[in-house]
């Protein structure tokens, strides 16, 4: 039995991307500056050294196409795994991918991050390995720059919520890698899809998730104008 930390980045590219218009393929597989997406992020934790390994979950179809995107970016040591259905289960086939080829210790950690977030800088990586490693779980969070209202109608506000106390969540979201796959093994398929994010596994349980401040930058492209300010964001730096 081994007895020193792993270090995994799961990224996540299992997506359709249906909010995206009119796009000839999904949204992680899109160029900006000139290199797809997926490249970019995957890029960004390879850089950094405390990464013992990079893991992508993709739909299965996509399979030879990104194993070659990957190999032409100089990127042929990532494994690619099969995604799920939904965000978390895409998330579940890497931990039991990572389970099944090299088992899991107490002392790893996982990080998961969205495939379309490629800003995601260096300082926030480190920072959640560091908060994983000290904390168990934690997640990557800006203060709410805008003020945020309810409505159930769409229509009318309904209240104005006090913006001193309300984030938005980002990614990565990081973990004790054998308390993830405890608890996400626990969970049934519906639960599985109704949670919208991974630490939801466990704020659902009133567990506390370390904050790691994020940044504007890193911001997930999701339609047409964030693929837009992506791209000309890289070719202005
Ligand atoms: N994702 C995944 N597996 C799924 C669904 C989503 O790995 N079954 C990934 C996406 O590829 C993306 C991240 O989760 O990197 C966030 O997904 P999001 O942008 O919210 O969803 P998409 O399905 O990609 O896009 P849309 O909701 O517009 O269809």
């Amino acid at each position: 039995m081994r007895c020193f930390t792993v270090v995994y980045a799961a990224i996540v590219a299992g997506g359709s991307g249906t909010r995206m218009k009119n796009a000839p393929m999904p949204k992680q597989f899109l160029p900006i500056g000139g290199e797809p997406v997926i490249i970019k992020t995957v890029r960004a934790f390879l850089s950094v050294g405390r990464i013992d390994r990079v893991i992508v979950g993709i739909k299965p179809d996509c399979y030879d196409y990104t194993k070659k995107l990957l190999e032409d970016a100089g990127c042929g040591g990532v494994l690619l795994v099969g995604g799920g259905k939904d965000r978390n289960s895409t998330v579940k086939n890497i931990i039991d991918e990572i389970n099944s080829r090299f088992g899991i210790q107490d002392e790893d950690i996982i990080l998961t991050h969205d495939a379309v977030r490629p800003f995601v800088s260096a300082e926030i990586i480190e920072a959640n390995i560091s908060a994983a490693a000290e904390y168990g779980l934690c997640g990557t969070y800006i203060p709410s720059a805008d003020t945020v209202i309810s409505s159930q109608s769409g229509a009318f506000v309904d209240k104005t919520l006090d913006r001193r106390t309300l984030y938005q969540a980002q990614t990565p979201q990081s973990f004790a890698l054998k308390k993830l796959f405890e608890e996400m093994s626990a969970l049934s398929e519906e639960q599985m899809s109704s949670l919208t994010d991974t630490c939801s596994v466990f704020t659902r349980k009133g567990m506390g998730i370390r904050i790691v401040p994020g940044d504007r930058l890193n911001f997930k492209i999701t339609t047409d104008k964030d693929l837009a300010l992506a791209d000309a964001l890289c070719r202005n730096t």
